[in-house]
């Protein structure tokens, strides 16, 4: 039955991904230029934008990016767990994905009740850990290294 549907589900995956991922590049971003709103009103619109973008885009994302994921490594015959270690690397890199999705929503709360202890440079600096994830995520699961 699942097997029917397996390129349908494995497109949707991939479109769940690229959505997720966009939010979780451009959010630190906007929380770099919300450490330089000079008044009250451009930090109000950050803040506006910033729960936008992880309430309506990078929650469902990643929601879809998970059930479709799991639909995917339920699938009879596309994984084999004895030999196939990229997808163990995939899926620590994925956890490693969530809990920084975690730790994201934690700073656009800090920064809705007036709480943001953390410098512009930390959100510069933190921007690249997607970018080092994804990369390994998808060379994990098209080259299959191992
Ligand atoms: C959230 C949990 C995730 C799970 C459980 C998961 C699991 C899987 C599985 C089982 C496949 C099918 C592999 C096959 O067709 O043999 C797959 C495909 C894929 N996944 Fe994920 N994945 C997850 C997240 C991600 C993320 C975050 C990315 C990218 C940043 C990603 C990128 C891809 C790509 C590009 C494919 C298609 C590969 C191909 O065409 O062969 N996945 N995923």
């Amino acid at each position: 039955m699942i097997a029917e549907f397996y390129p349908w589900i494995k497109a949707l995956h991939v479109v769940a991904v690229i959505s997720w991922m966009a939010g979780l590049l451009y959010l630190p971003r906007l929380f770099v230029y919300h450490c330089r709103a000079e008044d009250v009103r451009h930090a109000k619109t950050f803040q506006v934008m910033e729960q936008r973008l992880l309430g309506v885009i990078m929650r469902p994302a990643m929601i879809a990016s998970w059930g479709l994921g799991l639909m995917l490594l339920v699938t009879p015959g596309l994984i084999s767990w004895e030999g196939d270690y990229w997808i163990y690397v995939k899926l620590a890199a994925v956890f490693g994905m969530t809990g920084f999705h975690v730790v994201l929503a934690r700073h656009a709360r800090a920064f809705e009740a007036g709480r943001n202890a953390r410098p512009e440079r930390y959100f510069r600096l933190i921007n690249e850990v997607p970018t080092v994830l994804m990369i390994i995520i998808v060379i994990m699961v098209i080259v299959r290294p191992f």
